[in-house]
């Protein structure tokens, strides 16, 4: 087997021939900056150096997710990003993964945020000819959290389901996975501003905070956590569940000794998407290729203007996602 920098030998070993194309190369990127209200600031920072089994993606778009803006663990002048697409500038060495040229969205803990990603050929999905790099870029977090957290349930059809923090990037998502399973879908926001558009991608009722939902919930869906989870677990059914997916109100959840239930099979689970993504990042975005899913992408522009984007998703007036391009 050949192919651009490798090789496996007579004994079917493989020689990886390090591309050295990337190395010393440097590249703008976004990097975590603590002295910054952002948390960000551009940086020149070295190209990555691909390993044998990952390719180098040529970023054209990055989306923002709560969890990696708010990250307080993060190191500085390191390059966050979770979330960015494009195109493959280097194919993997190993022959594995999409040839060069080819569109991707991409997907992994960090160094999304650049103008070239490493990344493990599981790490990335090919974007179908139908699909923008654009509307790819707001799919992997938040897309695969809303379809992880619905299938986390279970069967839904006909039953109530409740999701907290509907407004948000992830809560968008699952408002529309939920109500295509077949819930009744009951979306909470925080102010009735933040409904709008929810009721169009199946939320069935909206409704301000928790308090007004009536008990019998069989599922609830929650990434805000602190007071309204605990007052959405007290209105679940018997054998209900609680998938807590975020604590974006950076609240304590108090399960007090008398007074929140703990009894009659309730359940919580402490989602977090693992495992494999190619499969689910290739089902994401045939459903927006056939507009069965959309991307609720409420601010795009330039990356040059992230200071603007950050702030929207802080600040909570963003209405799903941010995608920034390279530009
Ligand atoms: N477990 C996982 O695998 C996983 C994956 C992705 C995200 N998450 C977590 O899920 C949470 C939501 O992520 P996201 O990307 O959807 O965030 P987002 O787009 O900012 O949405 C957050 C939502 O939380 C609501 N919220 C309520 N109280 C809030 C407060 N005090 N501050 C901020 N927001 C508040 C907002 O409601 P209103 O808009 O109605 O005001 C908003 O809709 C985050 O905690 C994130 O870390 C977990």
């Amino acid at each position: 087997m050949r192919n651009s920098v490798g090789d496996v030998n007579s004994l079917g070993i493989y020689i990886a021939l390090q591309d050295c194309s990337t190395k010393g190369k440097t590249m703008r990127a976004l990097v975590v900056d603590r002295s910054q209200e952002e948390g960000l600031s551009f940086a020149e920072v070295p190209e990555p150096v691909p390993g044998p089994h990952q390719a180098v993606i040529a970023v054209e778009a990055i989306s923002l997710n709560r969890g990696e803006v708010v990250r307080k663990e993060a190191i500085p002048g390191t390059v966050p990003g979770w979330d960015a697409a494009g195109t493959i500038a280097i194919a993997a060495a190993d022959g594995s993964g999409p040839p060069v040229g080819t569109r991707v969205i991409s997907m992994y803990k960090m160094g999304g945020f650049a103008e070239r990603r490493a990344v493990d050929v599981e790490r990335l999905a090919v974007i179908p000819a139908d699909v923008s790099t654009t509307d790819a870029a707001a799919l992997p977090v938040a897309g695969l959290t809303g379809l992880g957290a619905v299938r986390a349930v279970g069967p839904i059809v006909g039953h109530r389901v409740l999701i907290i923090g509907a407004a948000g990037g992830v809560g968008r998502f699952a408002v529309q996975f939920a109500h295509k399973a077949g819930a009744h879908v009951i979306a909470s926001v925080g102010s009735e501003a933040r409904a709008e558009g929810l009721r169009e991608l199946g939320a069935d009722e909206v409704t301000v905070g928790v308090e007004q939902v009536p008990s019998g919930l069989y599922a609830v869906l929650d990434t805000v956590g602190g007071p309204a989870m605990i007052s959405a677990w007290c209105r679940l059914q018997a054998g209900g569940i609680l998938v807590s997916i975020g604590r974006a109100a950076r609240e304590d959840a108090t399960f007090h000794a008398y007074d929140t239930p703990m009894r009659d099979n309730l359940r919580l689970l402490c989602f977090n998407h693992t495992g494999p993504i190619v499969e689910d990042l290739g089902y994401l975005l045939d459903l927006v290729g056939r507009h069965e899913l959309d991307t609720q992408i409420d601010w795009s522009g330039s990356w040059n203007n992230y200071a603007e984007a950050v702030n929207l998703l802080k600040s909570r007036k963003l209405r799903g996602k941010a995608v920034l391009t390279l530009s």
